[in-house]
């Protein structure tokens, strides 16, 4: 659906590489070049016009994103995306908070984003990083996450869809189970967000990651949501202007409120105005009809790869678009080199999951990510490509 606001997909191309980025429909890109050619001008400094529509523009955005995923404005924190909003609550709210001996909760299908800073935290202060098993599916389940808790478990971080597997993780039971528990709850929604209706309320989510170039909108910018009262107790992990209210001589200084105090300097407002059209364009499709229509693009998929035998697929029953997968006996990347051949790009490779291996016993897989552009001749194209991979090594060496 809505194939004619891409102007990429005028080509002849089947972009099947969405959970790395989307695709950027017309609307976006206007949407930021207006702000470049009509009314260029920093935020929170100005009184003139151009200044005071563009204050107005990007601190609407937040109102959007509080409709998007049911959030208070006031908590919404733009940040140059979702490696950027994990490290931010790992280094601006954990490390002050956490002490030696506390237990975080992740798992092996993590990206690094949401294990690397947690390793680094280890270093630190000396938390406790462990990992709770998947399921004999590769899924995590909230038996084994409870499980895995201890008295010592302060944090569960996760990400809601993971991004080689694309496993739907159950946030909202996850979160009830958190609440009632005295445990943190953060939540990477960058493969969720996008493609699914997502209630940071009602999953009662402590923290909530996103990027905006997996939804539609530029790279470069994202959010973190996080409840208001563990914001107020974030530090800022990046210090300078815009951010507060007043330093002096004698080293007295004051921070700005929630959550101006977190977008110290110049901040990405193309990037922003970009996402706000980006999250309004999404929302005009409806969450639900782009969730069912990945889903049907998956079921239509599996349905169409049973009578080739060389494939081993590593996610049947997952409930996302994402179709992980090796062609028997060949390289994930040289399967990849081999669809660019008939313009399908799929992304392969361990994905960033770098420990994944330790659950499915194979590095690298090959990722079919779909969004809703995404129609059933591109999956006819793919199933074509795959069942005449014996020609794979004619083309691809
Ligand atoms: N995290 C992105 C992916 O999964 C880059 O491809």
């Amino acid at each position: 659906m809505n194939r004619d606001d891409f102007p990429m997909l005028a080509s002849d191309i089947v972009y099947f590489d969405n959970g790395a980025t989307t695709l950027k429909p017309t609307c976006v890109v206007d949407a930021m070049n207006r702000y470049y050619l009509e009314h260029t001008s920093n935020i929170h400094r100005g009184d003139y016009d151009a200044a005071i529509k563009t204050n107005q523009l990007y601190d609407g955005v937040r109102d959007i994103v509080g409709k998007f995923v049911h959030c208070d404005p006031e908590c919404v924190v733009y940040t140059s995306g979702t490696t950027m909003s994990i490290n931010m609550v790992v280094f601006g709210y954990m490390k002050k908070h956490l002490k030696a001996g506390d237990e975080v909760l992740l798992n092996k299908a993590e990206h690094a984003s949401n294990v690397l800073p947690w390793l680094r935290l280890q270093e630190e202060i000396d938390i406790q990083v462990k990992f709770v098993p998947l399921n004999s599916d590769y899924e995590l389940t909230l038996d084994n996450i409870k499980k895995s808790v201890s008295k010592k478990t302060k944090v569960i971080s996760l990400a809601h869809v993971s991004n080689v597997l694309g496993d739907v993780r159950d946030i909202e039971s996850i979160g009830q189970y958190c609440e009632e528990n005295h445990i943190l709850f953060h939540v990477d929604g960058a493969q969720s967000v996008p493609h699914m209706g997502v209630d940071f309320q009602k999953c009662k989510i402590d923290f909530l990651s996103f990027s905006g170039h997996k939804m539609c909108g530029p790279t470069g910018v994202g959010v973190l949501i996080g409840k208001k009262e563990l914001l107020e107790e974030m530090d800022p992990i990046l210090y300078g202007g815009g951010m507060n209210s007043f330093f002096e001589a004698d080293s007295s200084y004051e921070l700005k409120n929630v959550p101006i105090k977190f977008e110290a300097g110049t901040p990405p407002i193309a990037e922003v105005i970009g996402l706000g059209e980006a999250i309004q364009y999404l929302m005009s499709i409806g969450m639900d009809k782009i969730h069912n229509h990945e889903i049907k693009l998956k079921k239509y998929l599996l349905s169409k790869i049973e009578k080739i035998p060389n494939l081993i697929v590593y996610n049947r029953n997952t409930n996302s678009g994402i179709f992980a997968f090796n062609i028997d006996g060949v390289f994930a990347q040289d399967s990849s080199i081999y669809l660019n051949h008939y313009h399908i790009y799929v992304r392969a490779g361990n994905h960033c999951a770098k420990m994944l291996k330790d659950e499915i016993q194979i590095k690298n897989t090959v990722r079919v990510s779909m969004y809703f552009y995404n129609n059933y001749e591109d999956i006819d194209r793919l199933v074509e490509a795959l069942a005449n991979s014996e020609d794979i090594f004619k083309i691809v060496l």
